[in-house]
């Protein structure tokens, strides 16, 4: 089966970064959303992130007009039903994703594909509360994602072979690199990338650096291209907490307790660049460490 059509669910940091490549690629988007200024804004960041590539001439002017006529927004989960792939790319909370499913599966086609870009919810899970676990996996992207090279596919207990090979058919149309990842709590990179993130933070709290020392160390000494705190920020500390919470509680190992003082960033709505402040402060010119 050849995959045409693409629905993506969430037009946030990485639901508009997932329409903005598969666009690029030729396919046709229906990005969904809950609000109009939510799809407003997708849209809009989409646009700008286009138009430096353009101006960097990455991309022609002529690609991007017909790149961006390629991504229809709608506001109707339903109309996704009339896709070959959903990519749900909604808030990670299990509630929020299993009702979206619940509420899409009676409309979809027998064929679509189901896919989460959930970064660390079990796909089995997930899958089973729908009528199509075989033709269900995780399509999980990174962020930025025009920037980042690599896509993790993850297949459920039940994920069949045509499934796993129709989205490793996407991936290489875009350009990316896939990786194979069973489903175990956080798959490959954020089991890696998330206890590292921890460890930074546990470095902050016990006051073994500061915000920079601890930044400036793993750029320079690891040649790291952003600071594990600078890029907690990046992806927003709630998102890491929420991470760390589905390894403490997944694989039960007391090495992966999040850090109180991640904990407390977040209690405070502190969250990274998304709210303007978390370890460093947005809301100048120049980003300011807040501790
Ligand atoms: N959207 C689109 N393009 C972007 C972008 C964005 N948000 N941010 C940067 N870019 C592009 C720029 O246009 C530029 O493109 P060209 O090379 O074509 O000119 C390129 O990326 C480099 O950008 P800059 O020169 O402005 O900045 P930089 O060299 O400092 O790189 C970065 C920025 C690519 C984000 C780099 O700092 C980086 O790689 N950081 C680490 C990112 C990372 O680790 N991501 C994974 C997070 S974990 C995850 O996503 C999993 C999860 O589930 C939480």
């Amino acid at each position: 089966m050849e995959i045409q059509k693409i629905g993506v669910i969430g037009a946030g940091q990485m639901g508009n970064g997932i329409a903005h490549v598969l666009a690029m690629a030729g396919y046709n988007v229906l990005l969904n959303d809950i609000s109009q200024e939510a799809l407003d804004k997708g849209l809009d960041t989409v646009r700008k992130n286009m138009e430096r590539q353009v101006s960097r001439e990455k991309m022609t002017q002529e690609d991007m007009d017909s790149a961006l006529a390629r991504i229809s927004p709608t506001l109707t989960l339903t109309d996704l039903g009339q896709t070959d792939l959903v990519i749900e790319a909604a808030t990670e909370k299990e509630a929020v994703k299993t009702a979206i499913f619940q509420e899409l599966v009676p409309h979809l086609q027998e064929h679509t594909i189901l896919t989460s870009n959930t970064s660390s919810i079990s796909i089995t899970r997930l899958a089973s509360g729908t009528d199509r676990p075989e033709r269900f996996m995780g399509f999980h992207f990174m962020n930025p994602v025009p920037v980042m090279q690599l896509v993790e596919l993850i297949r459920g207990i039940a994920t069949d072979k045509p499934t796993y090979d129709a989205c490793l058919q996407v991936v290489e149309k875009l350009g990316k690199t896939a990786a194979s990842a069973e489903d175990f709590p956080a798959f490959i990179v954020n089991r890696i990338l998330m206890p590292m993130i921890n460890e930074a933070v546990y470095t902050l709290y016990e006051g073994v650096g500061t915000v920079k020392s601890i930044d400036q160390s793993m750029k320079l000494g690891a040649n790291h291209p952003m600071g594990p705190l600078e890029l907690a920020d990046f992806i927003g500390l709630d998102t890491c907490l929420a991470i760390m919470n589905v390894l403490h509680d997944g694989l039960a190992d007391t090495k992966y307790r999040p850090c109180p003082l991640l904990t407390k960033y977040v209690e405070a709505g502190w969250l990274g660049r998304k709210t303007g402040r978390g370890f460093y402060d947005y809301r100048r010119d120049e980003p300011v460490p807040t501790r």
